[in-house]
């Protein structure tokens, strides 16, 4: 556990530059590796250990060779035909351990791939609990780019190092070895001649290969931002055309795939000079021209048969072939330490704990705010607040735009843990409710309706998925929107976001309508900033009228007439209550007449 925290304290240490992305160092990458693939570590071994036994049996059909033709020349020199029961005997060696190391191979690559399979679907799991449980706060200074990268991509390039890395670069390592080995127990000079081309090889390409890690975890962090900015582009794609300034907001996303371009040429170019010299050293004809002469001169001088030299001769074409695929999925290693990083990131963000069960259930609906201090990284939203919202009672928050009204009722849901202070409801703490008790007592309808591409139906029974029709059809006329919903393509079954698109004032009707069937005896309600027409609006105020009874409720009010009727008003300002009590109490303070002032409310808060 200790070691995990340690690797985590080292992984969140990894900065991350503005302008240049910096890469994570190969260590720490190595590290994340291993916490991530840790739950499949005994099958991968499993895998590699079937690799050795393939790579160690790739040597037999050589030996095999050099037997049949031994037999073969020695028949001839001798002038009979070859002894075919030993001929079969040996092309049946042949045909035994191919089709042996294929079966152990191919066994191999499935144990990897299952595993592969398994730890997809649980890295996946881990990464969207993570993202569930982070606090609102993370998400501000994330953009969807990364999650969709980590997400997607990053957990798919882990598949080279978990499916194939353990069989492919085993047998990558393993058969060179014993190939070269086989060579040496033939004959020693044989041996210095088998890896002779491929030690000059290993060398260029060691040289070639110099930095790559750094570089190529670079290139991935440069890919990362450019995947950000798509996104980003995407998101705003309304306003960049509202405003007209596609060019400029393209031209971001332009240099940014400039620089990535030129960072990746200034890098292969010079490679790719060394590359063509290294191959022009261990093309065949240079190795066949180094194995047959040093080997025609070894036969002359007897020290080796003519069928020695000539397997020697395809060792040593195999082995640089070897070395090949190694420095090929050195490639898709360093693309998936990277991804390695990057999901030991998120999975290591900030997380909002909750115990399984509940510590204590809250005696009643009151909502208490002690001391309260909250801030998103350097922007302090909430200081030192002290609130009591009495159960049963109707509290308007009210302040100016950024005063923290949203963050201080998001924290009743805990959408954020304050930084000092606590909040509870009936007397608990709401870090130690469970989720499910947590949720049974607060409701909310937010700023921003959130619906889920998913049914009208569904959207509305998301808080008690058991309601019945009858029930989802009362929170709907309820909630003013049940004509409405019957008026779509297929009525409570249309499926929003694909079906059918909804207006500002239907979604929030519809989220009124899910809060009503979820009858939380806590609600939260952010009203809707958006103008609505005044007839959809008169129909959003009777359905909030409906939730509101008999409910603690914190209602945040944008327009200062909506909290005439509240049983306290309580004024934000900068993070701070600085007043609070009913409309009589409040008409002469400053903040609060400003507040009505701008919302043009001036003679009616003088009125009242
Ligand atoms: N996700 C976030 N990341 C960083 N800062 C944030 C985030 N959300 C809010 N803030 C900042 O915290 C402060 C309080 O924001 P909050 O949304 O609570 O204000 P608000 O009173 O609800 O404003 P509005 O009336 O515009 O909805 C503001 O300074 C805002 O910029
Ligand atoms: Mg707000």
């Amino acid at each position: 556990m200790s070691q995990t925290t340690t690797e985590a304290a080292a992984i969140a240490a990894v900065p991350v530059a503005e302008e240049v992305p910096a890469a994570p160092d190969r260590v720490t990458s190595r590290a994340a590796l291993a916490t991530i693939i840790a739950p499949v570590a005994v099958r991968l071994r499993v895998g590699t250990a079937l690799a050795v036994v393939a790579g160690v049996l790739g040597v037999v059909p050589y030996v095999a060779l050099v037997l049949l033709g031994d037999v073969l020349i020695s028949a001839a020199n001798a002038g009979v035909a070859p002894d075919a029961a030993e001929v079969g005997r040996i092309l049946m060696l042949l045909l035994g351990s191919f089709l042996g190391r294929l079966l152990v191979y191919v066994v191999a690559l499935m144990v990897t791939h299952v595993a592969d399979v398994a730890l997809n679907r649980s890295v996946r799991g881990r990464m969207i609990a993570a993202i569930g449980r982070a606090p609102l706060s993370w998400f501000s200074d994330r953009t969807s780019g990364m999650v969709r990268k980590t997400l997607q991509e990053d957990v798919t390039n882990l598949h080279v190092l978990v499916a194939h890395k353990p069989v492919d670069q085993t047998i990558a390592i393993v058969m060179p070895l014993a190939l070269a080995a086989y060579a040496f127990v033939l004959d020693w000079r044989l041996g210095v001649l088998a890896v002779l081309a491929p030690l000059v090889y290993s060398a260029a390409y060691a040289v070639m290969m110099r930095g790559m890690g750094d570089k190529m975890l670079q290139l991935d962090a440069r890919f990362e931002r450019l995947s950000g900015t798509i996104v980003e582009f995407i998101d705003g794609i309304s306003v960049v055309k509202a405003f007209g300034i596609v060019g400029k907001a393209h031209d971001r996303y332009a240099r940014q795939a400039d620089e990535a371009n030129d960072f990746y040429y200034a890098w292969v170019k010079p490679m790719l000079r060394t590359s063509s010299l290294t191959m022009a050293i261990v093309a065949a004809p240079t190795v066949m021209l180094v194995t047959f002469g040093g080997g025609a001169l070894m036969v002359g001088r007897g020290w080796v048969s003519p069928a020695e030299v000539v397997v020697v001769s395809l060792i040593s074409l195999m082995i640089p072939h070897a070395i090949e695929t190694l420095g090929n999925q050195a490639w898709g290693r360093q693309l998936a330490e990277a991804a390695a990083v990057r999901i030991a990131r998120l999975l290591d963000c900030d997380q909002l704990v909750a115990p399984a069960h509940s510590l204590e259930l809250p005696a009643d609906a009151s909502v208490r705010f002690d001391g309260v201090s909250f801030s998103y990284g350097e922007t302090a939203a909430l200081r030192d607040v002290t609130l009591e919202l009495p159960a049963g009672s109707v509290t308007a928050l009210i302040g100016p735009s950024g005063s923290g009204k949203t963050t201080l009722a998001t924290l009743v849901a805990r959408f954020g843990d304050p930084d000092t202070g606590t909040v509870s409801i009936g007397g608990v703490d709401v870090r130690s409710l469970s989720e499910a008790d947590l949720y049974r007592h607060v409701g909310f309808v937010l700023q921003d309706p959130q619906l889920l591409i998913a049914s009208v139906a569904d959207n509305i029974r998301l808080a008690r998925p058991e309601a019945t029709d009858a029930e989802v059809h009362a929170a709907a006329s309820a909630a003013q929107v049940h004509d409405e919903i019957l008026a779509l393509p297929h009525g409570y079954d249309t499926v929003i976001g694909s079906e059918t698109g909804l207006s500002g004032g239907q979604r929030q009707r519809i989220a009124i309508a899910r809060a009503i069937l979820a009858d939380r005896p806590v609600l939260l309600l952010d009203e809707a900033t958006a103008m609505t027409d005044p007839d959809c609006e008169a129909a959003i105020q009777q359905a909030l009228s409906e939730l509101v009874t008999r409910k603690t409720v914190l209602v945040i009010a944008h327009r200062p007439a909506s909290v005439l009727g509240a049983d306290q008003i309580v004024v934000l300002d900068a993070g701070r209550v600085v007043a609070r009590g009913t409309h009589e109490d409040l008409v002469d303070h400053p903040v609060y007449q400003s507040i009505w002032r701008q919302a043009g409310g001036h003679d009616t808060a003088e009125e009242q």
